[in-house]
């Protein structure tokens, strides 16, 4: 077979763009020795899906993006037909054998997660939470709950690239989601909203490990992995050397003719020569692939037709991400429909991955006529290959299928038992099935697993109590005698769940508590120390103070201490934002608060979170520094302008970044007013002073839009220039008599 002979020779230099079943594709997937591909689902029963979320008892539903990039005009993108369908695999062989449509008509949906027999879903275009239930068993939705409204969208683009992902249920029982600055909350029956003063990272996907540790990763900025030394409650830390250079290197098996960067992102041989389209990451927590791959990280790299495993270390309390092989992928195919985009540890314990299985897989703005990728979809025919869609599943030899879950329909004290088990997939969901039943008769075992004593399996018996305190916690039902005696445990990751839980009790600045945590100070795991100063910062009291400087000094030469103290203080910082422009009335205020709440949530990705650039291993960094940018000045009103309207092509000044400013013109004149004020306003050249005249108003983005209507690609700083030079040009001459 022709497909065979891709693998067997090494890289075709034309790469056959044809349709293939499901069983030729997988055929050509290459996975390590031992490991297989099965196919849970396929088109017609799914179409264009791009998240899963299982309830329970292991239905499985599927998130599919109905009108995405029909075709490459991005035509009807923004019709309600998309759909959520239920799916479910009556007879246990892993293939899913029954569907309905559990909810039609709707608008790309973005975000689903199951909450007892409820699903929470988010559309595309909005941060509105919908809750949704089937109560006559017919697979179909009939009851629709709001749960929270907020259409004020214009906060963040309206491209859908950069908009919301995740939903991800953590073990602390908060949701975390990408772009905007919230995290969710849905226990005691309340849904409840919390502010991320930092705001949160990430793009197409949120992840958690064993041990409540976010992953977060950046299509956009080109970065497979981030935002996972902290969590963002406590502000943004990332470094440099968080992983090497050589990471963002990628092998796939067969060349990336429709790379967005075009040439620079190829290698000789035609192959994507680092991450692009980074998304959809998971760390694996299951109990029936080979336990090597326990905590690993998992992203899908969609444009180069590949899934990365990388190793997940821990350098004291620092943690640190390594690719899991030398110059190759856990997985890589080369049909060039294989779009990996989701990822998730099942209810089996097996790898699921959702693959849009499509031609383009780039939203319209990027693939506008006459841009590179618009050439290369036209002339091998990308467009074509639409309204198909696969999930997998990643199984291995020595795979034993076991019993189906029925967390549903089974009691709260059954459900205690699972809170130990090897399978993450199930410890998660008895805790979120037991926080949601709001069953207080387990509270007496929950608290009977933190005190046992640890036997045998040290770290297995670790994650029940751990799970069983974050099972107290979302129960209103957490006390002090559990949380000073999980303090003093052998294990270190308890001593730190117990540190964390105790922030309510910090915050309170509960004196026994206080005293209590900071006998940890000198901990030997660094992870504790570092969440005991995370965790003190809530409190206002002079002793946890003085603990917060114990911790500091006392741990000089430990970098992620001395980071965690700096990001804490930055996030303050960030809380007394709207503070800080006090002085300005309210209209322009507003103006500027709402640029700062988009910048962090989406121009920091690539710009950095305080607009002086990310250094990035290797690369360099995706973004130019905008503080001190010349065409940040007053006079440069016009020019800021139309780089957000039609983007940017560098070099810029001197320096080449390795993607462009991409357009923001999909976003109304309001919303890049007040970015573009926000931006002039803080990041202006050195020596200037701020100056209101930096403000720009939304009539002024509409004039220059309607101006420049014909333009469709990015400017340079030179052609800019020239308009600039015309502009103050014929404003001299009107003005002569
Ligand atoms: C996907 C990455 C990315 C995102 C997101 C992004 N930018 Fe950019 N931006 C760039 C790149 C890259 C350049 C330089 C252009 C080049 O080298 O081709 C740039 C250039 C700029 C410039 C010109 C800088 C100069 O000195 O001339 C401004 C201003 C700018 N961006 C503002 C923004 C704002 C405001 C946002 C958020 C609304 C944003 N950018 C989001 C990548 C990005």
């Amino acid at each position: 077979m022709q497909v065979q002979a891709n693998i067997l020779q090494g890289i075709d230099p034309d790469p056959i763009t044809a349709y293939l079943s499901p069983e030729e594709s997988m055929k050509t997937m290459v996975l390590p020795e031992g490991y297989h591909i099965q196919l849970v689902a396929s088109e017609p029963m799914i179409k264009e899906p791009v998240a899963i979320a299982w309830d329970g008892n292991a239905k499985m539903y599927v998130a599919e993006m109905m009108t995405y990039m029909q075709d490459a005009d991005a035509t009807g993108e923004q019709e309600p037909t998309s759909r959520i369908s239920l799916l479910e695999d009556t007879d246990n062989d892993g293939k899913m054998d029954k569907r309905s449509t559990f909810i039609d008509s709707l608008l790309l949906p973005r975000m689903i997660q199951c909450v007892n027999h409820e699903l929470l879903v988010n559309e595309t275009n909005t941060i509105t939470m919908y809750s949704y239930k089937d109560t006559n068993g017919d697979g179909k939705a009939d009851v629709k709950k709001l749960l929270y409204k907020n259409d004020k969208y214009e906060l963040t683009d309206r491209n859908m690239e950069h908009q919301r992902s995740g939903l991800d249920w953590n073990l602390d029982n908060w949701m975390y989601i990408t772009y905007d600055p919230v995290r969710f909350r849905y226990t005691n029956g309340k849904f409840m909203v919390d502010t991320l003063p930092s705001g949160t990272s990430g793009q197409w996907g949120v992840t958690h490990d064993n041990y409540g540790r976010l992953f977060f990763s950046s299509a956009g900025g080109e970065n497979p992995v981030y935002g996972f030394q902290i969590n963002p409650v406590y502000g943004r830390l990332d470094f440099p050397d968080q992983f090497k250079p050589e990471f963002q290197e990628v092998w796939p098996i067969i060349p990336t003719p429709d790379v967005q960067g075009g040439d620079k992102r190829l290698n000789p041989d035609r192959t994507l020569n680092h991450f692009t389209g980074c998304s959809g990451q998971s760390i694996y927590r299951g109990d029936a692939l080979p336990k090597d791959l326990v905590g690993d990280y998992i992203v899908c790299e969609p444009v180069a037709r590949l899934i990365r495993r990388a190793k997940v270390n821990n350098v004291k309390g620092k943690t640190t991400l390594e690719n899991a092989y030398d110059r190759k992928e856990f997985l890589a195919s080369s049909d060039m429909n294989f779009r990996p985009v989701n990822s998730a540890t099942g209810p089996d314990g097996n790898l699921y991955i959702v693959d849009m299985h499509r031609g383009i897989i780039q939203q319209g703005n990027w693939t506008r006529p006459g841009s590179f990728l618009r050439k290369k979809i036209d002339s091998i025919g990308l467009a074509k290959n639409i309204g198909h869609g696969r999930i997998y599943r990643i199984v291995h030899d020595n795979y034993k299928p076991g019993a189906k879950p029925h967390l549903l329909d089974e009691s709260s004290a059954k459900l205690v038992t699972y809170l130990g088990h090897p399978n993450g997939w199930w410890r998660d969901n008895a805790q979120k099935e037991l926080i949601v039943r709001g069953d207080k008769s387990v509270i007496p075992a929950l608290k009977q697993i933190v005190i046992k004593k640890n036997q045998g399996d040290e770290a297995g018996a670790a994650l029940e109590k751990i799970h069983a305190l974050w099972t107290l916690e979302g129960l209103n039902a957490i006390d002090k005698g559990s949380l000073l005696k999980a303090m003093k445990d052998e294990n270190a990751q308890v001593r730190r769940t117990a540190i964390w839980i105790s922030e309510t009790y910090l915050k309170k600045n509960d004196a026994e508590m206080i005293k209590s945590a900071g006998q940890l100070k000198n901990d030997p795991d660094y992870d504790v120390r570092l969440q005991l100063l995370l965790s003190l910062h809530s409190s206002s009291s002079a002793a946890a103070k003085s603990l917060v400087k114990d911790i500091v000094e006392n741990n000089e030469d430990v970098e992620i201490i001395a980071a965690g103290k700096s990001s804490l203080e930055r996030n303050d910082i960030q809380r007394t934002y709207a503070k800080k422009f006090s002085n300005l009335k309210t209209t322009e205020r507003n103006m500027i608060v709402a640029g700062a709440g988009i910048f962090k949530s989406l121009c920091a990705s690539c710009h950095g979170p305080e607009g002086k650039g990310i250094p990035t291993a290797g690369s360099g960094m995706p973004a130019p520094p905008l503080v001190g940018s010349k065409r940040l000045a007053i006079a440069e009103k016009n020019t800021a302008i139309r780089i957000l309207l039609h983007g940017l092509t560098g070099p810029v000044d001197g320096k080449t970044y390795p993607s462009v400013m991409p357009s923001m013109s999909a976003n109304n004149d309001r919303w890049m007013a007040s970015i573009l004020s926000f931006i002039r306003y803080e990041m202006q050249p050195a020596g200037t002073k701020k100056d209101i005249a930096a403000i720009v108003r939304p009539e002024e983005v509409m004039k220059i839009r309607r101006e420049d209507s014909a333009r469709n690609k990015p400017w340079t700083l030179a052609e800019l220039r020239n308009k600039a030079k015309g502009e103050t040009a014929s404003a001299t001459t009107s003005r002569t008599p």
